[in-house]
């Protein structure tokens, strides 16, 4: 009895030093980021990324959970600091000197995450409190806000603006997706639990209409008529998906919160491309944006860092041999040059 026992314990011994060995290499493995210090908000690494693409890491050391995050073309970003309950601001990431500053707190604003912008104000669903916060873009000044839980607006996170002055947004605790005016009028329930959704993370638009949902607890990607409120079916299946944008490659990249990567879809059929990015220090990614065709920035909320992959495949080539670069697109919106 007393032999056997000892022989239990011997197998465990062995699988223990097994298991710490291995982890031990699972650690080694991971790259450290270099000391370079361009800016005091900024950490920039930069490593080769399957040989293909130089990715740049920029950190952001003030963040604190980072819920959501919104690039405009000029290299300006909006921060979702959801622990601190503030929306942070840069005003352009390449320059040195830039420094991280606080765009908004206060009013009621309880756990920040989606945001968007028509050019004129800046929309923030606040999670804790049921309501989406308008901000003038330039001042910064409070300028309302719209929505509560007689809507069925509950815990609201990634927002998109749809065609005639539309705001969508994801009510994630009861699994809804509703429509507002951006004046603040509700607009009813555009798809629930019915149509497959648990756990509705974010959304955006194709630009044909057809409106694409993350659906975090069913793995799935959903997409929906955004004028008819029609549900189409699913899009894609990805592992735990949150953030989601559409590039101007017209393409669809998902963070998928559990393989801390960004996976690129077709936009036209939903097929898997390839996995975009990884690496850099992400973990459990919940958001991404483009700045340009070629720049992506990355919340990634389990490491409360900001990361930046700058890729060289971002751009696409038309016969015979001339390089498209596309304007900027992505969620933010660049008022009258837009629509
Ligand atoms: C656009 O929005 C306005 C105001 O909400 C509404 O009256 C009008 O019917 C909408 N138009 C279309 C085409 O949906
Ligand atoms: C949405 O429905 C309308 C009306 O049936 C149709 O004309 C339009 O093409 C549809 N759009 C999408 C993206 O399915
Ligand atoms: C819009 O694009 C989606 C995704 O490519 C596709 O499934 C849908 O059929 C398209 N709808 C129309 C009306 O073209
Ligand atoms: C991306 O990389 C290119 C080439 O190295 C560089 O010229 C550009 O400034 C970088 N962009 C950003 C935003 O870091």
């Amino acid at each position: 009895m007393a032999e056997s026992m000892n022989n239990i314990l011997k197998i465990l011994n062995v699988l223990i030093l097994f298991i710490s060995k291995w982890f031990g290499y699972c650690v080694a493995q991971q790259i450290p980021l270099p000391d370079t210090f361009v800016n005091p908000s900024f950490q920039v690494a930069h490593y080769l990324w399957e040989g293909k693409i130089t990715q740049i890491v920029k950190e952001l050391n003030k963040v604190k959970k980072p819920s959501y995050i919104l690039a405009t073309p000029y290299h300006s970003l909006f921060i979702s600091s959801f622990l601190d309950d503030q929306v942070l601001y840069v005003s352009d990431t390449r320059q040195s000197g830039s420094v991280v500053r606080i765009f908004t707190s206060g009013h009621g604003l309880d756990g920040p995450w989606g945001m968007v912008s028509d050019g004129t104000f800046l929309y923030v669903a606040s999670f804790t409190t049921d309501r989406i916060h308008k901000y003038h873009l330039e001042s910064g000044n409070f300028a309302g806000a719209f929505g509560s839980e007689d809507d069925s607006l509950d815990c609201p996170e990634g927002m998109a603006i749809g065609p005639n002055r539309t705001l969508f947004v994801t009510s994630f605790l009861n699994d809804k997706i509703l429509k507002y005016s951006l004046d603040g009028n509700f607009l009813g329930v555009v798809a629930d639990k019915s149509n497959g959704i648990k756990g509705p993370e974010d959304v955006a638009l194709l630009s044909n209409g057809t409106l694409l949902v993350s659906s975090h607890y069913t793995n799935r990607i959903l997409k929906i008529n955004s004028t008819t409120n029609e549900f189409l079916g699913e899009f894609a299946k990805v592992e735990r998906p949150v953030g989601i944008t559409v590039g101007s490659d017209r393409n669809v990249y998902v963070t998928s919160y559990v393989t801390n990567s960004i996976l690129r879809y077709s936009g036209k059929t939903g097929e898997l491309i390839d996995v975009y990015a990884s690496g850099g220090g992400l973990s459990g990614p919940s958001s991404v944006s483009f700045a340009d065709y070629r720049t992506l920035y990355e919340a990634s909320y389990d490491s409360d860092r900001v990361v930046l992959y700058n890729s060289t495949s971002g751009l696409t080539f038309t016969l015979p041999g001339r390089v498209k670069e596309y304007d900027a697109e992505g969620t933010f919106m660049q008022g009258s040059q837009k629509h």
